[in-house]
């Protein structure tokens, strides 16, 4: 069994070791590279909606998301930024949106408005 000395002097110590990491100066803003809006790389980005919007923006038979497939392109944008600006009610897409800059948001409204 610890004595509680040797108790509290362990805690003490692990204290101090979070005092010291808490201290550090802040790490430097990550650097991102650059979007990629080729069609290739704007095809990736929209990659990441199929796992709910289904393949190229048609929802899966019986899911209730919506399609995106062939919808206008600035009722796409605009609900886009809407959830990012948490304007309209959401579940997930507020987090989702937020991790595009408008440039990305705004490529891939228009690949999805480009579905047939
Ligand atoms: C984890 C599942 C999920 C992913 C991934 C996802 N969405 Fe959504 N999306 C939803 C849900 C659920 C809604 C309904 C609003 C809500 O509850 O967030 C929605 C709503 C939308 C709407 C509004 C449609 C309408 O007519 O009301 C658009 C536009 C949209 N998503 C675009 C996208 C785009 C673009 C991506 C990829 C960057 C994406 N979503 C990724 C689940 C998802």
């Amino acid at each position: 069994m610890m004595s509680t000395a040797r108790f509290i002097a362990a805690a003490a110590a692990t204290l101090a070791a979070g005092f010291a990491v808490a201290q550090q100066p802040a790490p430097p803003a990550p650097t991102f590279a650059p979007s990629n809006l080729t069609p290739a790389g704007v095809r990736s980005l929209a990659a990441n909606c199929a796992a709910c919007h289904g393949y190229q923006g048609h929802p899966a038979k019986g899911s209730d998301l919506a399609s995106l497939a062939g919808k206008p392109k600035n009722e796409l944008l605009m609900a886009l930024t809407q959830f990012r600006d948490g304007k309209k009610p959401a579940t997930v897409m507020h987090q989702l949106s937020k991790g595009y800059t408008d440039q990305e948001l705004a490529a891939l409204a228009e690949y999805f408005s480009n579905q047939k």
